[in-house]
């Protein structure tokens, strides 16, 4: 590969390119996009409309090296300012931007420390029973529905919320009335959104606060065995309305990121396996293959499709100079399909040996709910698959917008017999 990210003319091809795959009507595929971006340079300049100059990372080895690297972090306020104006003024964004996914250095690393122990390997296995539990009341609910469903609203969406909610000690009622709250406030983390999405995310981010916030209250006046009486009792810093939008804060952010995605991958893993049916023969009769074909289905549509850092010095990356302050795209969809790190890339293959896929991304945020995602798809499809062995398509999927960051169907038609 050659580096032609400094001349004019790949400046506004890869700009044009860019700008597709992240304008608000998502791509029903958007991979074509990545391929020839990588075979432009590994790492591109573009202007962005209301961000001017910035850079994308295309190449395995340069996001990765975006993650990893100390000299990158997540957006400053400075930037949030620009790319979401007026979110200080907003109590759901005032909470988000302030909580993990936002933090650096000392202040990432207690925020972390605080649930890390929560949704590590050992936590995650004694949640088995849970999510294997959970998922056979979705299946039996499936069964005695109608044969046409929309899988994003009969399954995706209640096994997202329900599974963290269960995590989380929010009661499954409420988790249910948060579930299209949560997906609308999702868009807190996208990069790109548009005003009218913006106000959207205020509306249901709002709302998430509103009923977060009530049960923070109730687990203060009578705690229970559960991480969300432990966040309640938690002596965050700060004065008292500080502490209580962190305690807010960290909720909201594990409610949301521990919803949304899971939610998309049902999705998009199910369309992968009905427009590959030898895949899904394979694993219906294997469930030995749960694992390898819960990678493989995030490493080929992986439902973060790229994250967002800055430079917090001046500094390099794939021979590019980029200074402090400027803002790097890591697009993690197109790293996993870089064929100088996995071979045969555009292959959708459940018994590939492990590859270095980057969908839970790496370095100080790899995703935290990362063993709880992997539990539950290696629990989801094997056992969808089993119990409708004629699940088709009944239409094409209708994909979400904005769906520059964070890719999933809307809608799913299928037939379930
Ligand atoms: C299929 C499911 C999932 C996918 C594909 C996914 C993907 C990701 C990715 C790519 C990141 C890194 C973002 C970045 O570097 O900027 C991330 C971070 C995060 N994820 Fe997940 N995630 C999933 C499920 C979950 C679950 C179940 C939870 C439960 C709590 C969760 C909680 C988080 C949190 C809190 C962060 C921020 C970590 C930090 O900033 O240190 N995720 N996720």
């Amino acid at each position: 590969m050659t580096s032609l990210a400094l001349e004019p003319a790949s400046v506004a091809e890869a700009t044009r390119i860019f700008l597709r795959l992240v304008r608000p009507r998502p791509l029903a595929d958007p991979y074509p996009q990545y391929r020839r971006l990588r075979g432009l340079a590994p790492l591109h300049t573009v202007r962005l409309p209301g961000l001017g100059t910035a850079w994308t990372a295309v190449s395995h080895a340069s996001v990765t090296r975006l993650l990893r690297h100390r000299a990158f972090g997540p957006l400053s306020q400075i930037h949030l300012d620009g790319l979401s104006p007026g979110w200080r003024r907003h109590p759901f964004t005032s909470c988000l931007y302030q909580a993990m996914a936002f933090q650096h250095g000392s202040a990432h690393r207690a925020s972390r420390g605080l649930v890390n122990a929560d949704f590590g390997g050992r936590a995650v296995l004694s949640h088995r029973a849970m999510i294997t539990g959970l998922v056979e009341e979705l299946l039996d609910a499936l069964e005695r529905g109608d044969d046409e469903v929309d899988l994003m609203e009969s399954l995706a969406l209640p096994f997202g919320v329900l599974a963290i909610s269960r995590v989380l000690g929010v009661p499954d009622a409420r988790a249910l009335e948060l579930a299209p709250l949560l997906r609308f406030a999702g868009a807190v983390f996208e990069p790109l959104a548009t005003a009218a999405q913006r106000a959207v995310q205020h509306e249901s981010g709002g709302r998430v606060l509103d009923l977060l916030g009530g049960l923070l209250a109730d687990r203060r006046r009578e705690p229970r065995d559960d991480l969300l009486s432990r966040l309640a009792r938690h002596p965050f810093p700060g004065d008292p309305r500080e502490a209580e939008r962190a305690a807010l804060g960290t909720a909201a952010m594990l409610l949301i990121a521990g919803a949304d995605s899971p939610a998309s991958l049902v999705g998009l893993g199910t369309r992968l396996l009905l427009e590959h049916p030898d895949q899904a023969d394979l694993l219906r009769a294997t469930p030995s293959l749960a694992s390898s074909a819960a990678e493989e289905l995030l490493r080929h549509d992986p439902p973060v499709q790229l994250v967002v850092r800055t430079a917090h010095e001046d500094t390099e990356l794939a021979g590019v100079p980029v200074p402090r302050g400027g803002v790097v795209f890591g697009l993690l969809a197109s790293a996993n399909r870089d064929p100088e790190a996995v071979s045969s890339p555009d292959r959708f293959d459940i018994t590939r040996p492990p590859v270095p896929a980057l969908a839970f991304g790496a370095g100080p945020h790899y995703c935290l709910g990362a063993p709880l995602a992997r539990l539950q798809a290696e629990v989801l499809f094997p056992g969808l698959l089993r119990r409708f062995p004629a699940l088709r398509a009944a239409g094409p999927p209708v994909y979400r917008s904005p769906g520059t960051m964070l890719r999933s169907p809307d809608r799913l038609p299928v037939s379930l017999r």
